[in-house]
């Protein structure tokens, strides 16, 4: 396990770019292998969670080509992808084995989905029920609730679907196996999602068609044309940068070119509404998606209450804002995020245990915490639970330690943000 240790040396400054766009990466691989014809893909995200796409598109029969920075995809059309011979492995990613499950359930043959240790523990009945509706046999381990995932499906029949929680990939998962069934497909979530899924399928000519309540629906039996795409950088990694330069003072980062998709910057308006000098400037579309840069300044910051209705467009982005809770004067609340249980790990535990090493109060609930700021932090060695976004968000917080901190496990990072180390390094020496 690498052991990172992290010392802010003075203010952060300068200008960053992240990593392509993870959300959109992973649609950016399989939603063109769907399509008839060859795609056009730039700026994917290089980490191991769409690295699993990609591999298991592979091993669907999917063509991948790479030249001059590009990767052209080779679509097999709606339907025809092939049986894989082996069982296709989703890594530590939620977003691959849950979209992979709603494309699987619209074909005839026999496919297995596992994943890491902590993917099989996360739950699944929520894509498996809806698909199973549909026509597809999906089968789970405990009762049909955990990867190990099975497939046979195929001849799907339309859905109406009210979902019981606000998730983008359960949402994903049902429009993707409506593209395979006859008639309109209608998902409706008790809270406004990520849109990425409609927008893209529609931008490929899927008829999509949205209603009043959160229910969006998709015309199955069409045919998706290829597409060519700039992947924009991922406001989730831009994130850890706003974050940072909260840390110390004196700080200001700007993050140029990053997803501004409304589903996407929530975790920048509540910096905003706890006082930190946050400027969103959106100055372009890539990929059907608003694309612009955030600058951060360093700011006092006020604590605030997080309402179950903001919680959705922040949901990844709770472990740095955490770290950013620390530092604000009073008590922060976050309610009806019980999702961040069902995470890389159990992000409400596991981010109260991380933060009381450094001296932080926090109080848990079922659906959030409380986290009351302004208390002295002291040295800590962290662990990542084996979560990208902890490791990150530790290394994050330990800018603000006098003294430092350590993050065990700070590989995990490698899931979605490769470089971060290396862009946390530069931005201090800076
Ligand atoms: C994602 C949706 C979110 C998010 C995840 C990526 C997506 O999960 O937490 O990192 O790409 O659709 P849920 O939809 O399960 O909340």
């Amino acid at each position: 396990m690498a052991k990172r240790e992290v010392k802010a040396a003075g203010p952060l400054k300068g200008e960053v770019r992240v990593p392509g766009d993870k959300s959109l990466s992973h649609r950016a691989l399989l939603f063109p292998s769907l399509a008839e014809g060859t795609s056009k893909v730039t700026g994917l995200q290089g980490g191991l969670d769409v690295r699993a796409t990609r591999d298991c598109l592979t091993k669907l029969g999917v063509l991948f080509r790479e030249e001059a920075g590009a990767l052209y995809i080779e679509g097999r059309g709606i339907g025809g992808l092939s049986e894989p011979e082996e069982i296709l492995d989703c890594a530590n990613s939620g977003t691959t084995m849950r979209l992979m499950s709603g494309v699987l359930a619209g074909h005839p043959f026999l496919s297995v989905l596992t994943g890491d240790e902590h993917l099989i523990k996360r739950p699944m009945a929520r894509v498996l029920d809806p698909l199973r509706e549909m026509g597809a046999l999906a089968l789970g381990r405990r009762e049909d609730t955990l990867a190990p995932l099975v497939f046979r499906g195929g001849s799907l029949r339309s859905l109406t679907w009210e979902s019981p929680v606000a998730s983008a990939q359960v949402k994903s998962a049902i429009l993707l196996a409506g593209l395979h069934a006859r008639g309109v497909t209608w998902v409706a979530e008790p809270k406004p999602t990520r849109d990425h899924t409609e927008r893209m399928l529609g931008g490929m000519g899927a008829e999509v068609f949205y209603e009043e309540g959160n229910r969006v629906g998709i015309k199955g039996g069409g045919k998706l044309s290829p597409i060519e795409m700039a992947v924009p950088g991922d406001p989730s990694s831009a994130a850890f940068w706003a974050g940072a330069a909260l840390m110390v003072p004196g700080s200001e980062i700007t993050v140029k070119n990053i997803c501004l998709n409304e589903g996407r910057t929530g975790f920048f308006s509540l910096l905003k509404r706890m006082g930190a000098e946050v400027e969103v400037n959106a100055t372009h579309t890539a990929a059907g998606e608003p694309v612009g840069d955030v600058r951060v300044r360093y700011s006092a910051l006020e604590a605030i209450e997080v309402l179950p209705e903001e919680v959705p467009a922040a949901i990844d982005e709770f472990p740095v804002f955490g770290a950013v809770a620390a530092l604000a004067r009073g008590e922060t609340i976050i309610r009806g995020a019980e999702e961040l249980r069902f995470k890389e790990s159990d992000r409400i535990e596991a981010l109260a245990g991380e933060l009381r090493k450094a001296g932080i109060k926090v109080e848990t609930f079922e659906d959030g915490m409380a986290i009351t700021g302004g208390a002295k932090l002291t040295p800590a060695t962290f662990a990542s639970h084996g979560d990208h976004r902890l490791a990150m968000s530790m290394a994050v917080l330990s800018l603000a330690i006098p003294g430092g901190g350590a993050i065990e496990g700070a590989e995990a990072a490698s899931v979605s943000y490769p470089e971060f180390w290396d862009t946390l390094a530069a931005l201090s020496t800076n």
